[in-house]
């Protein structure tokens, strides 16, 4: 065919032999590289960009956290452009955020070994934030460097670090849930609630006492959609942070199935972060469930300027990639773990939704409230009435602020308990245990 082409053209029998001899010598595309370079370098480059996402990427919310809510007068204080005493970096760790040892450089490592940097200082603060070292919070300096502004990232909720160098200062644990942030207490402590105020309609001090009320390792990314800030008994309505590790081959997410990692994670970024980006779930205009979604427009977002749609590839591939942790071998006791084991898959039947090794159900992972026996109020918050069966890996890191979505088990022995009633497993106390320790194990 080639060769009937270029004879066509005119060119002589000759070129076309050697044509055709260059051509068979070599397979197609010869000369661009091999699939399997592209696809490594394609690999690495998204889960490079995906971690920088993760970790420093704000898509533009400082127009909120800052520009709305002036969240950088309350860290600055009055003594540095902002309002009120500041934010030290003691006060910064007693809301529990993290410092990334790693972002310090190596003198002001030496000089806080050495007790020499003052941790009741905002001006510490403010160094800390200009070398990025305070994880999920961005800090923007104007020329003066003088604290301009403030965003958040995926980091402030789904990192912590592992306290190597002092407790809330060491290395990043990305996907971990930071169980000792107290997210409201941070939103509370900006001195414009107005936007909230206007969106619930309510007063800035209502606004306040609901943050308030949270509480640390808990956040309620439904309020804003229905307005709800409390259980019918009275309680927060907010939910525990989850682990953003341990992903990967999950269905559904959020603790009420919202949807896949990419479809929450477009959610967060557009709608609880407040950063610039196209969202769209018509489900959100159900009037009667999500009334103040619904009268904003939430489920079809469209901002002239995208900072998050690029991001979502990237992002979502890093979240896949981070595997739930191996627990410490002297953090459970094998033999009993053993047992365990065989009661998850077998009598305790366990397993039945929390199909190992993912420890949720491969398909809809879904359930009714009446099949766990617990109240439907966080279901009703969500587009299904349901629960989804919370993959069970890494459940270690995070024994703090309890399990299932709220906290309500405050260990994995009142958990246990639960299901013996509600499932009537008759098991005996060694059985509990066992089971305990097994659940320790993933
Ligand atoms: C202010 C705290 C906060 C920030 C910031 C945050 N999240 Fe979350 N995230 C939560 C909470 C709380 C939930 C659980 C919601 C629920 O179950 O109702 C959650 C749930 C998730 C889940 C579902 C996990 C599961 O197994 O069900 C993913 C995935 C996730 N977030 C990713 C992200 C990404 C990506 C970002 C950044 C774009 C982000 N989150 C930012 C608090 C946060
Ligand atoms: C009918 C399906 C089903 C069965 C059977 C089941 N679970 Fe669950 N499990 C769930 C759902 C759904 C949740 C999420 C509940 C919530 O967050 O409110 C959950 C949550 C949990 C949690 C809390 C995880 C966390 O991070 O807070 C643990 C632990 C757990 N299950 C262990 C077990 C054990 C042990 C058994 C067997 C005795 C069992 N489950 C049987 C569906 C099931």
């Amino acid at each position: 065919m080639r060769c009937r082409n270029v004879q066509r053209a005119l060119i002589s029998v000759g070129a076309c032999a050697l044509v055709t001899a260059a051509v068979e010598a070599q397979p197609p595309h010869a000369s661009a590289k091999r699939f399997d370079d592209v696809y490594w370098e394609n690999v690495f480059d998204a889960l490079e960009r995906g971690r920088e996402i993760f970790r420093f990427d704000n898509f533009g919310n400082e127009d909120f956290w800052g520009g709305t809510l002036r969240l950088h007068e309350a860290i600055a204080g009055r003594d540095h452009g902002g309002v009120g005493a500041g934010v030290s970096p003691e006060a910064a760790l007693g809301l529990g955020l993290k410092v990334d040892i790693d972002a310090l450089p190596p003198q002001l490592v030496q000089a806080l070994r050495r007790g020499r940097v003052d941790l009741g200082d905002p001006a510490v603060t403010l160094s800390l934030l200009s070398l990025d070292a305070v994880v999920g919070v961005r800090g923007l300096f104007d020329d003066a460097g003088r604290l301009e502004s403030v965003g958040i990232t995926c980091a402030l909720c789904h990192s912590t670090v592992d306290d190597a160098f002092a407790p809330g200062i060491g290395r990043r644990l990305d996907g971990w849930p930071n169980r000792d942030l107290d997210v409201g207490a941070i939103i509370a402590a900006a001195p414009d609630l107005s936007f909230f105020a206007s969106l619930l309609g309510v007063s800035e001090d209502t606004v306040r006492d609901v943050l308030l009320d949270w509480g640390p390792g808990k956040f309620d990314a439904h309020l804003i959609l229905d307005g709800r800030p409390t259980t019918p008994d009275g309680k927060t309505a907010a939910v525990l942070l989850p682990p953003a590790f341990g992903l990967a081959g999950v269905n559904l997410h959020t603790s009420n199935g919202w949807g896949s990692v990419t479809h929450w994670n477009a959610f967060v970024a557009v709608l609880e972060m407040q950063g610039k980006g196209t969202f769209y779930d018509p489900r959100l205009e159900d009037a009667g469930k999500f009334p103040i979604a619904a009268a904003n427009g939430f489920g079809n977002v469209r901002p002239e300027e995208d900072l998050v749609t690029s991001k979502l590839g990237p992002l979502h591939l890093y979240q896949l990639s981070l595997q739930a942790p191996r627990p410490p071998r002297d953090l459970y006791d094998a033999e009993a773990a053993k047992r365990g084991e065989a009661l998850f898959v077998g009598r305790a039947d366990c397993a039945r939704c929390h199909v190992p090794p993912l420890f949720t159900e491969p398909g809809w992972n879904l359930h009714t409230p009446e099949e766990i026996g617990i109240d439907g109020n966080h279901a009703q918050r969500g587009p299904e009435d349901r629960y989804r069966t919370t993959p069970l890996r890494g459940l270690w890191t995070h024994v703090e602020g309890g399990f299932y979505h709220d906290g309500r088990f405050a260990t994995l022995a009142e958990v246990i308990e639960h299901y013996d009633r509600h499932f009537g497993l008759g098991l005996s106390e060694r059985d509990k245990r066992d089971l305990a320790e097994y659940l320790m194990s993933l």
